[in-house]
């Protein structure tokens, strides 16, 4: 095919800037990317999910006069890591950076970031916690969180990232496209997931920049993605064979054995019958268990309503019942043929929680 005389300089940048909610913030952010950006040919890519403040809408309104802007709408999805990695997928630029859109991460470290994936690497991480760097806008609470959630993601799963929570960018597009199929869109993560999914054959390299004031409105950051996040760090330790959601859901089992062994003692301290503490004591336990896989393991399911939470507060009983009764016949039976008294217990209780997590997330907390 022979060149088109009338084809545009072809782009060598592609800045994807997910969005929910930035209406007030996409012209600043075109403003600030035209003048950081001078001599390279860049466009910006917008990933809107939709957002019901009309954000698509004014970044059309500023594409529909200047090409190097695109607005890339999502409907019925949501979420950050998905957001860049389909903006990412769009892009036919040889390199491509993801940024907030809210203005907190600056823009005016992009040229250094493309001046060092041109030499020598594959990804150029910004970073907050290298010389040069800051997070000094975070909130105390937001900053110790942060900070945890660093130290853990280092004791835990092991990152050359000194900033593995920044959601801020750079990257050879092969690269990207090459793990792209195996990247999670659940979860705030992206960085990390590609660091951790590509594996040690990739360049990294890191650029230290000052996190800032949001420009306007607010964060979407919430106790959610916080939870999600440490599901992440959980499966990773197991190295992706056992499920997050089981894992919460057997520390939470773990609660409930504490919450019943207490509630008995109580009961039994206050001069109530053996049988009497008990049945209070499993009632109790069954109760916390359900609130906490209600607000923890399942909380992006979450049921509402009374009588939702009734009836899936029933359905829990029921199969807590079933799953007793099992362990019981099952210990039983092992005990009879072998005797060792704890192989007989322990296998009960495992059996116990398997048969409480399957039947729980089939039909208490049903995917919809
Ligand atoms: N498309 C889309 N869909 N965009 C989203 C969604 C979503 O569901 N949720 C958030 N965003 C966009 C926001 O509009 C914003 O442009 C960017 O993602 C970051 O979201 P903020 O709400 O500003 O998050 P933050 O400032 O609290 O989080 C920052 O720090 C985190 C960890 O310290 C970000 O830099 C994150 O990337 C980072 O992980
Ligand atoms: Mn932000």
């Amino acid at each position: 095919m022979s060149p088109d005389p009338n084809a545009s300089p072809a782009t060598e940048l592609s800045v994807v800037a997910p969005t929910f909610k930035e209406r007030g913030n996409v012209a600043e952010l075109v403003r600030r990317l035209n003048a950081a950006l001078t001599g390279i040919a860049w466009e910006v890519i917008f990933v809107d999910d939709n957002s019901p403040d009309g954000t698509a809408a004014a970044v059309k309104e500023i594409a529909a006069r200047d090409t190097r802007v695109r607005c890339l709408k999502r409907v019925g999805r949501r979420g950050l890591a998905g957001a860049c990695i389909e903006g990412i997928l769009s892009s036919a630029a040889p390199y491509v950076a993801v940024i907030d859109a809210d203005l907190q991460h600056d823009e005016k470290v992009l040229p250094a970031m493309l001046a060092k994936l041109k030499r020598d690497a594959d990804l150029v991480a910004a970073t907050r916690y290298i010389a040069g760097g800051s997070a000094a806008s975070f909130s105390e609470k937001r900053g110790a969180m942060s900070a945890l959630a660093t130290k853990m993601t280092h004791r835990l799963v092991g990152t050359p990232l000194s900033d593995p929570m920044s959601g801020f960018f750079m990257m050879r597009r092969d690269r990207f496209d090459e793990i792209a199929p195996r990247l999670s869109p659940a979860g705030f993560k992206i960085l990390l997931d590609i660091v951790t999914t590509a594996g040690p054959k990739l360049r990294i390299s890191e650029q230290p920049y000052n996190f800032g004031e949001r420009f306007d409105g607010e964060s979407k950051f919430n106790i959610q993605i916080g939870v999600e996040f440490l599901g992440l760090l959980l499966a990773k330790m197991t190295g992706d064979m056992i499920d997050p959601r089981f894992i919460f859901f057997a520390i939470v089992g773990s609660i409930g054995l504490v919450v019943h062994l207490a509630v008995l003692y109580a009961g039994l301290s206050l001069g109530e019958s053996f049988r009497a503490a008990q049945i209070i004591a499993t009632f109790v336990a069954m109760t916390s268990n359900f609130i906490l896989n209600n607000e923890l393991t399942y909380r992006d399911r979450r049921l509402k309503g009374n009588f939702v939470l009734l009836r899936g507060f029933v359905l829990f009983c029921l199969i807590g019942s079933v799953g007793v009764l099992a362990n019981v016949d099952l210990a039983s039976f092992l005990y009879g043929e072998r005797s060792v008294w704890w192989v007989a217990g322990a296998v009960g209780a495992v059996m116990t929680v398997l048969w409480n997590y399957a039947m729980s997330t089939l039909f208490v907390w049903r995917a919809r």
